[in-house]
């Protein structure tokens, strides 16, 4: 898996797709992600809303996602709430899992911050059960970071 690691920072690092642009750089992201990751249904991001104070859909791949999500909601709210990775084995046995895409029935959702400040999720969704170990955790919040730092200010 950190095969994953290496090809996001060539591609990432080829000049055609070197931008600054947060939606750029997320849009493609998820693109990459669910292309490359295998057995998802969803791959995106959940980005902190200053304003509503909540999560607020952005760039992803697959089917339509609800549009805002509190702190402390479902599994990607309690993953931002909490700072912590959630990796759901079986998201139907978690206690208020907001069910998006009937399909899924695992996620992991990786929280991410920039310049320190927490800024969103990564979530991913699989229609396998149990679809995340605690290797591939470990990789896709490498990868989180990558992207993260990507869109950190750079002066
Ligand atoms: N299942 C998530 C909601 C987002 S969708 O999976 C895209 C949750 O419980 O927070």
């Amino acid at each position: 898996m950190t095969l994953l690691l290496e090809q996001y920072q060539a591609l990432f690092n080829d000049t055609e797709y070197a931008t600054n642009d947060p939606i750029s750089i997320l849009a493609n992201s998820s693109a990459f992600i669910m292309e490359m990751v295998p057995d998802l249904n969803w791959a995106g991001f959940y980005l902190w809303d200053q304003q509503r104070q909540q999560l607020a859909v952005g760039p992803f791949q697959g089917k339509v996602a609800c549009s805002l999500i509190a702190s402390g909601s479902g599994v990607c709210g309690t993953a931002f709430d909490q700072q912590a990775t959630q990796r759901i084995g079986d998201v139907h046995a978690f206690a208020g899992h907001i069910a998006c895409d009937s399909a899924t029935n695992a996620e992991l959702v990786i929280p991410f911050a920039i310049a320190g400040q927490p800024a969103g999720v990564l979530d991913l969704d699989s229609p396998r059960l149990q679809r995340f170990s605690a290797a591939d955790q470990a990789v896709l919040e490498e990868l989180t970071g990558l992207i993260a730092a990507k869109l950190a200010p750079t002066s």
